[in-house]
Order: C-alpha cells, then structure tokens, then sequence
C-alpha cells in the first residue's frame, strides 16, 4: 500500500495520509478503507470539482441533491456552506444521508475548500458498535422491526419557509420533499455483512406499528444510547480533506460552533441500493 491509514478512535474512522485520489491504482485500498472504518478522512487533496466527481463516481452512481443548493456549472456537486454572517449550518443534527428515499444512499463525500482557523468539525457516530452494546434482549426486538422515514418534516415547505438556510438560498425545493420510505430497523451492511442499526434522528419519524410517543420514547433512547463517545470520532477539517461515510454504518453531525467565520464544503452522494434486514439476509 502506499499510503498510511491512521485510526480515528476506538468507535470507527480513520485517517489517511499519502494518498492521492486521482490515482485510480489506489481506489482498490481507498475502497477497501471506507469498507473497514465507516468513515475515512483522507488529507491535502488539493483538487477541482470535476476530479472530485471522477473520484466519487468510483464508488457508483451520483445521486442528485434535490434541495442544496449546488457548485456553479456542477448540478451533482452540492455546496455546504455557512457565511461569517449566517447563524444557522447545514446538518447540525444527528442525521444519515437520504433514508427517506427507498434506496438510500450509500455514502456521502465531503471536500474541504474553506475552514475555519476552530471549529466546524463534523462528528460520526458507528451504527455498528453501538448496535452490537445494546443487551441481546433489546437488540433481538429491534431486528424484528422496521421504521418509517420522510424528507418532508425536514426539506418541506412547513420546515423551510422561514429559515435562514431558505432565505439564504442554500437550502430550497420545498416541493420536491414528498419521500416516504420504510426500512428494516437493523439491517444486513450490503458492504461488510455485519449487522448495523439503521435509523436516525433526523429523518425517521416512528416505529411501524408504534404510536407517536412511543416511537419517540425508543429514539431518544436510540440517540443517546449512539452518541455516547465509545462509538464516535470526530473528523477536524482543513482545506483540502475529503471525508466519505457510509450513509448505512453511521451517522453524522456537523458542529456549528465557528460563527463568524466562513465555511465551504463541496459535496457528492453516491447512490446505494435497497437494504435487507440483517435477519433474514444472513
Ligand atoms: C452534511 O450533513 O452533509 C454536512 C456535514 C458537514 O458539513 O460537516
């Protein structure tokens, strides 16, 4: 191999220097890093948006973003971007990419182009570690389950109208949230074959079968229960680091703590497939 992969934390992630992701040789070990951390942070990738898309297009098909705002002349890359003067970032709750469509995607690719000096970090936590702590009891109910989840809460008109990432302009297309989507609350990981807990606080709105307060009650279990340190890293960004997750092993949340400074990411989903419930996949 000819770069170095470092590690992130006991719960998942890893570092890698050395690489270069121009270089299609490398992509067999790049791949195979992303399958064994759910998380790599690759640095000093100084590179243009169409090398990034070469590259995310690697690991399969671009999906669209039908509500960020996008790179001029790039529709598939997506900007992610806070002013000195905005209060509000993009993704700053515990979420997973796109679960509200049937075939979510399978991994989200971050570019570094604007950092603030502190701050802007983006948290991961592994929905493989935290799945496999849970008692045997619990982990037996969840695999029995499946959820529901929707972008409208989220992307519609009702959530968006009057926020400053809408008035702004980063975040619009309030029409176009209409997803509705139902997956096995544990499934199979397509990539690894363990078992990971696939749900999440942004975008799951209840347990199928399960009443409201019921369903928020097992959540905020769920959230606390996979956020706690054991099953995190967190990813410090400088200009030119490319962070890719697994969208069906973790979950993520950008910390707006840098007001005052600007922040620009440039971002590509690469589509996935349906998911099997890890019990029947085996
Ligand atoms: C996102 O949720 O896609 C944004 C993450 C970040 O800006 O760190």
């Amino acid at each position: 191999m000819t770069f170095e992969i470092k590690p992130l934390t006991g719960g998942g992630g890893a570092e890698i220097f050395g690489a270069d992701v121009t270089n299609p040789d490398q992509f067999g070990d790049i791949h195979q890093a992303f399958a064994d951390n759910g998380v790599i942070a690759i640095r000093d990738q100084h590179i243009s948006p169409d090398q990034q898309l070469a590259f995310a297009r690697r690991f399969g098909e671009i999906n669209v973003n039908r509500f960020f705002a996008n790179v001029d002349g790039h529709p598939e890359i997506a900007l992610v971007l806070k002013e000195k003067d905005q209060k509000k970032n993009i993704g700053g709750g515990w979420h997973t990419d796109h679960s509200y469509d049937m075939e979510p995607a399978m991994c989200s690719m971050l570019h570094a182009i604007e950092t603030p000096e502190v701050g802007g970090d983006t948290l991961f936590a592994s929905m493989y570690t935290s799945f496999e702590a849970l008692s045997d009891g619990l982990k037996d109910t969840l695999r029995g389950m499946h959820a529901w989840h929707s972008s409208r809460h989220v992307f519609g008109a009702k959530a968006r109208t009057d926020s400053e990432t809408a008035k702004t302009g980063r975040i619009g297309n309030t029409d176009a949230a209409k997803q509705d989507s139902i997956h096995p609350v544990v499934i199979r990981h397509p990539l690894s074959g363990r078992e990971a807990l696939y749900i999440n606080p942004g975008f799951t709105t209840h347990f199928n079968g399960w009443s409201d307060p019921e369903s928020k009650a097992l959540m905020a279990f769920l959230e606390n229960h996979c956020t706690q340190p054991e099953f995190t890293c967190r990813v410090r960004w400088r200009p030119g680091t490319i962070t890719i997750w697994d969208n069906r092993a973790t979950w993520h949340k950008a910390v707006n703590d840098y007001h005052g400074h600007r922040r620009l990411m440039h971002r590509i989903t690469v589509e996935g497939s349906e998911l099997a419930p890890a019990k029947l996949a085996a």
